[in-house]
């Protein structure tokens, strides 16, 4: 069998959190079999809740009928145990964003999962190459970096280490396309494609707001009305949330040096302030409630 005719039927999901169960989903609904894994029974059910919400949103917008969602939902098998992941061709991690954590759960798949098997962690910010040491067979491990709704969301960042056995990459690759996504590959790196320049792009409107260049106004109007983008960068911060930016801009900056990534000092100062967007009512822009439009 060459590698552009391997066949993926069951999908190991484990961490059914905000991504995980996304993932689940996504994986269902094109037809593979998913074993989802969580810590204990609590979180089994948080799960499962996650996945009738999501698809019961699916039915009432009428993309999905009730009995299709009912099918999608048999197609998911929820357990506690890491040993029903021993079926798995393919198993995504995503739990919680600790190196620790992620470590242990690969050194575990190792005497569970077939040898055959590709592992793949959907951390966005640790590196992939440390998790895989944890493993025997680094070479088949890759990190698959979803977008947040993973059922909506059409991009994928595949992410190579030096160690990644080529044709581990392309039937990957095929995986996400059979998803109906948009598979990028590349390397290593805290922020891979996207937040690496997003985030650059947003650090650098902070720095701009900070420097009283141009008002808060004037900067998200010049990139929705000249760029054509749906948000301005302070406003999409403010929807992201200060902390989570600050967060992911330091890390950035930690791993990679890049000036571009040294998170502007207000958003610190913001940050501490408590200013931290939406969820707050208040970061670049004042809100009233979440979601309400902006009222200075
Ligand atoms: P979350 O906190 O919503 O979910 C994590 C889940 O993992 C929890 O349900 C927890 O019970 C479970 N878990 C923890 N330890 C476990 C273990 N040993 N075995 C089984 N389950 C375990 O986190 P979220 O937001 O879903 O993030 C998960 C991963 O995805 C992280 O690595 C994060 O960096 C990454 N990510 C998050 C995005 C986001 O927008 N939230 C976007 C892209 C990637």
């Amino acid at each position: 069998m060459t590698s552009s005719q391997r066949e993926f039927q069951t999908i190991g999901v484990i961490g059914l959190g905000t991504m995980g169960a996304g993932i689940a989903e996504v994986f269902a609904r094109n037809g593979f079999d998913v074993v989802g894994v969580e810590l204990n029974d609590e979180a089994v059910d948080r799960g499962r809740q996650h996945l009738e919400h999501s698809t019961g949103r699916a039915v009432k917008r009428g993309k999905m009928t009730e009995a299709e969602q009912k099918a999608l939902l048999d197609q998911i098998t929820l357990s506690t145990s890491m040993a029903d992941l021993a079926s798995a061709d393919f198993v995504v991690e995503a739990v919680v964003e600790s190196l620790e954590v992620k470590k242990q759960i690969f050194q575990e798949l190792d005497g569970i999962v077939a040898p055959e098997a590709i592992l793949a962690t959907n951390t966005s910010s640790l590196s992939v190459t440390e998790i895989s040491t944890a493993n025997t067979r680094p070479g088949r491990i890759v990190g698959v970096h979803f977008f947040n709704p993973a059922p909506v969301q059409n991009l994928v960042e595949i992410v190579r280490t030096v160690v990644t056995e080529p044709d581990v990459l392309e039937d990957v690759k095929a995986l996400v396309g059979r998803l109906g996504k948009n598979p990028v590959v590349c390397g290593d790196k805290a922020g891979f494609i996207a937040n690496t320049l997003l985030f650059g792009y947003l650090n650098h409107a902070v720095a701009m707001y900070e420097a009283h260049y141009a008002s808060r106004e004037d900067i998200d109007a010049a990139m929705r009305y000249g760029c054509g983008y749906p948000m301005g960068p302070l406003a999409l911060l403010d929807l992201i949330g200060l902390d989570t930016a600050y967060e992911i801009l330091d890390t950035m900056y930690k791993q990679g040096r890049d000036r571009l990534h040294a998170p502007a000092p207000i958003l610190k100062q913001m940050v501490t302030a408590g200013m931290l967007g939406r969820k707050t009512g208040r970061g670049f822009y004042t809100y009233e409630a979440a979601d309400s439009p902006i009222v200075v």
